[in-house]
């Protein structure tokens, strides 16, 4: 069941805000209507319909929220999606991307990979990888160079899987990113050291580093790290 709305603003490309009676809701366009895919609300505006995104279940609509400036995903990307689990987040930049955009969704749990063949098969722009993210050489000739990677694999050592995924798939001037432990990126905690390594990785491998948000109160331990890359 959807409900009716208005869109106030065009965040980013494929990105709305919507007015769903007093309320704000982040949402994206919806590429398969009628179907969603973790209980989000259907939103209907001018005959359109869009899907909510929950910033408490995705760390890149809390990022949005939180006030990221760079966002370059923009319709017809190829993006390389290290880490999708059943597919929350890849959904919405699914529908971002739309028809002629790809999304090669690596993920390393069998128990996620089931779930998210049933939304690939509705998206056709969504692609299940059964892979280890860490060993990017058993799925090169699954995937195509790539305009972006997101990398959210709640590993300790996610900047080298980055680098590693880069130096094969993304394209000079590609986009990255990337969802770290929020405390190693506080600079009163001790953590810090862990973040001014992993930044170290990157830049090394490498990335310039646009921004860094917390994404506080969405999700309390992690930050949001983005940054384009020079090969
Ligand atoms: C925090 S969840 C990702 C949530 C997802 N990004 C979203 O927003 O919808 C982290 C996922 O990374 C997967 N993962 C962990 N290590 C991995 C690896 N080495 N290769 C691929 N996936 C991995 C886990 O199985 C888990 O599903």
């Amino acid at each position: 069941m959807s409900v009716e709305g208005k869109i106030i603003d065009v965040i980013f490309n494929g990105v709305y805000l919507l007015k769903v009676g007093k309320r704000k809701v982040l949402a994206t366009k919806n590429l398969t209507p009628g179907i969603t895919i973790y209980n989000e609300k259907l939103i209907v505006c001018d005959g359109a319909e869009y899907r909510s995104w929950n910033p408490f279940r995705s760390k890149l609509a809390g990022a949005i929220l939180k006030g990221l400036k760079f966002f370059p995903v923009k319709e017809g990307d190829q993006i390389l999606y290290l880490g999708a689990a059943t597919g929350t987040t890849a959904s919405h930049i699914s529908d971002i991307v739309g028809k002629e955009g790809g999304i090669y969704c690596i993920e390393i749990s069998e128990r996620c990979i089931r779930e998210l063949v049933h939304v690939c098969v509705a998206r056709r722009n969504m692609y299940p990888i059964l892979a280890d993210a860490r060993r990017p050489e058993m799925y090169m000739h699954l995937v195509p160079e790539v305009d972006g990677i997101y990398c959210d694999v709640a590993q300790p050592e996610q900047a080298e899987i980055i680098v590693r995924n880069a130096q094969v798939f993304l394209k000079d001037g590609g986009y990255m990113f990337f969802a770290i432990k929020a405390r190693s990126i506080d600079v009163t905690a001790k953590p810090s050291k862990i973040f001014k390594r992993e930044m170290k990785i990157l830049e090394k491998g490498g990335f310039k580093i646009k921004q860094k948000i917390h994404l506080a109160p969405y999700d309390k331990d992690h930050a949001m790290v983005v940054g384009v890359y020079k090969g």
